[in-house]
């Protein structure tokens, strides 16, 4: 199949190429390189030994959305594309909103008009807001996000179902990844984030190679085994995979969810251990109190998309920190952007 990838040369983009490429599947990107570079596409195409359509722009921009649905005949739609970071979301909602609201409704729109009604959307474990149970399945209620980023993936899931209501040809997969983490086996692929990480395992790896001198533990009075939050880090491998098996799978139209995870909740103190015996030292860490908007623990039933899809995650956290650990010393200053 021919898929578009919005927001292809991020980091779960760039792997999801790959594993398109992989299973035979040709790969449109169009990406405008806010959070990303033209490096990871060519990397992909190193690992492959496969071409990618590539286009260099904004998926609000329905011109530019126009050349590429009349320059290729386009089966499938998988969206990344949009900002993504939690606390930056706070500072700027309009950006936000415009960015992940907008792109999607100048997608749909030309999907529309060129008779492409396949939609994969990157939603995520926030949509659940605070867990009304764990582990977490599809069933569970969504809303009560706390945060514009995490708004703007519950109004995306709402307003692609409402186009399915509207026109039942659509066919709407809403995946709510879980922590993704980790890298290419490679090395040649990974997360490249701006500036100091937010996130907890990029955070490690940086103290691990000594450009960060401890982690901070955000927390250690959870109602959890070891008091630090428990999360369901899942390999970026593994979820890229998932996106296959959606597109593989389902042939039918109509609304799919599903929970994209692995299952196991992980605390703080389990990554870092899991990261030491990937690095083979020590690190340093210090519990810091709690950060604002964090809950206790977050992990998936991920049994529906194993039932429906055939899919389940392969790796466990070792895998997911000793990739971390050879992507970071591979690329200590990541894309080089
Ligand atoms: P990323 O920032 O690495 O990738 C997003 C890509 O989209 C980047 O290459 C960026 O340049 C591009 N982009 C942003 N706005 C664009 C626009 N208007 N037009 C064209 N390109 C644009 O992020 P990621 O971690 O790969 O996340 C991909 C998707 O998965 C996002 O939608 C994110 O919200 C979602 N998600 C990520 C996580 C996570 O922890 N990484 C968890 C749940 C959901
Ligand atoms: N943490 C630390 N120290 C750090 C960073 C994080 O202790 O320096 C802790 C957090 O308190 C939390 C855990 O590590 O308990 C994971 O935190 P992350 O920031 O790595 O991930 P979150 O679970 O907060 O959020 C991530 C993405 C969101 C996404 C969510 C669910 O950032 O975009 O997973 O998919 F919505």
């Amino acid at each position: 199949m021919k898929i578009l990838v919005t927001g292809g040369a991020g980091y779960i983009g760039s792997h999801t190429c790959v594993e398109l490429l992989n299973s035979g599947h040709e790969a449109v990107v169009v990406d405008n390189f806010y959070n990303s570079s033209k490096e990871s596409i060519s990397r992909v195409e190193t690992i492959t030994g496969k071409k990618i359509s590539l286009y260099d722009g904004d998926v609000r921009d329905r011109a530019l959305l126009e050349k590429i649905f009349t320059e290729h005949k386009i089966d499938c739609v998988i969206h990344f594309a949009g900002l993504k970071a939690v606390g930056e979301s706070c500072a700027k909602p309009i950006e936000y909103y415009d960015n992940n609201l907008g792109g999607t409704l100048t997608l749909v729109d030309v999907m529309r008009a060129h008779g492409c009604k396949k939609i994969i959307f990157s939603s995520s474990a926030t949509v659940y807001g605070t867990p009304e149970k764990l582990p977490l399945d599809e069933t569970c209620a969504t809303g009560g996000t706390t945060n514009p980023y995490g708004t703007s993936k519950y109004f995306q899931e709402i307003m692609l179902e409402d186009i399915y209501k509207a026109d039942n040809d659509w066919t709407v997969v809403l995946l709510r990844y879980f922590n993704p983490v980790g890298a290419h086996p490679s090395g040649l692929i990974g997360e490249d984030p701006k500036g100091i990480p937010n996130n907890l395992t990029p955070f490690i790896a940086k103290v691990a190679i000594g450009e960060l001198k401890e982690v901070g533990v955000f927390g250690n009075d959870y109602d959890t085994p070891d008091g630090t939050g428990v999360r369901d880090y899942i390999h970026v491998v593994d979820l890229a995979k998932g996106h296959v098996a959606a597109i593989e799978k389902i042939t039918e139209s109509g609304v799919y969810i599903y929970n994209l995870g692995t299952g196991v909740g992980c605390s703080v103190l389990d990554v870092i251990h899991a990261f030491e015996k990937a690095c083979g030292y020590k690190l340093p860490y210090v519990f810091k109190p709690r950060r604002a908007g964090d809950i206790a623990a977050c992990y998936a039933d991920a049994g529906k998309a194993l039932n429906e899809l055939g899919w389940k995650a392969e790796f466990g956290i070792d895998e997911m920190c000793a990739s971390l650990w050879n992507w970071q010393q591979k690329n200590p200053n990541g894309y080089g952007k």
